[in-house]
């Protein structure tokens, strides 16, 4: 089973609509997808409530309140995680993925925040030990602004992790999100855009360099 977690301590970063459409491509894919939500918010489980069970079948978990266990049978587990994650709580979540990605906005209070948070991330000794592997993505960008490009170089200075992608702003993540789907479920002349920009992550995730060295 593969495990990929959605990981950010700062709130608003795109943890939860990531989440759900990374659970709505594995599922559209034919897999069996487990979305297990750490966040007490449960975004992502409420997501799922609003999805027709007539769709490709997600199955919630409430991993919020400490023992969960992971069902054995699916080929995809999506953590998506809560705000607020204190540092010497980094490698309990950790444990528990193959790959993380942490989505950053373009705003100086996330970049300042993101900062100190993936240097933990990245100093985590599961992640020195290449036993988790962590990217980047940039969320909700609009490429003309000064910020994005900030956001941009911030990004790319980041050594020990690919920048895999830049998810533009897009109110199909809100359309289809209404819905209980995702973006690769919405008809694909609405979201080729998205879709594009969707393609390294899928990519990297499919890829050994997003899954543990051994
Ligand atoms: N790429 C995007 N384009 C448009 N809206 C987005 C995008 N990513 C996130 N959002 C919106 O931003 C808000 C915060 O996103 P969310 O996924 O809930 O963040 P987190 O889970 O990190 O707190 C939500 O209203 C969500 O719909
Ligand atoms: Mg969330």
């Amino acid at each position: 089973m593969r495990s990929i977690m959605v990981f950010n301590s700062k709130g608003g970063s795109g943890k939860s609509t990531i989440s759900i459409n990374l659970a709505s491509y594995f599922a559209s894919q034919g897999k069996k997808v487990v979305i297990a939500d750490f966040d007490p918010q449960s975004s992502s489980l409420e997501w799922l409530e609003n999805r027709s069970s007539g769709g490709n079948l997600i199955t919630g978990i409430d991993a919020s309140k400490g023992n969960f266990r992971a069902p054995r049978n699916a080929d995809y587990i999506i953590y998506d995680t809560p705000a607020a994650i204190l540092a010497k709580n980094i490698t309990h979540y950790l444990r528990r993925a193959q790959s993380v990605i942490i989505p950053v906005l373009p705003s100086p209070i996330d970049i300042r925040a993101a900062t100190p948070f993936i240097q933990n991330v990245l100093a985590n000794g599961r992640v020195i030990r290449k036993e988790c592997r962590v990217a980047l993505i940039a969320n909700r960008c609009r490429e003309n602004t000064n910020i994005y490009q900030q956001l941009n170089i911030y990004l790319k200075k980041v050594r020990k992790a690919p920048f895999l992608s830049v998810l533009r702003e897009s109110q199909n993540y809100n359309k289809a999100s209404e819905k209980g789907q995702g973006i690769f479920e919405l008809p694909p002349y609405l979201v080729s855009r998205d879709l594009d920009q969707w393609e390294p992550i899928i990519k990297w995730l499919r890829s050994k360099r997003s899954q543990p060295a051994n």
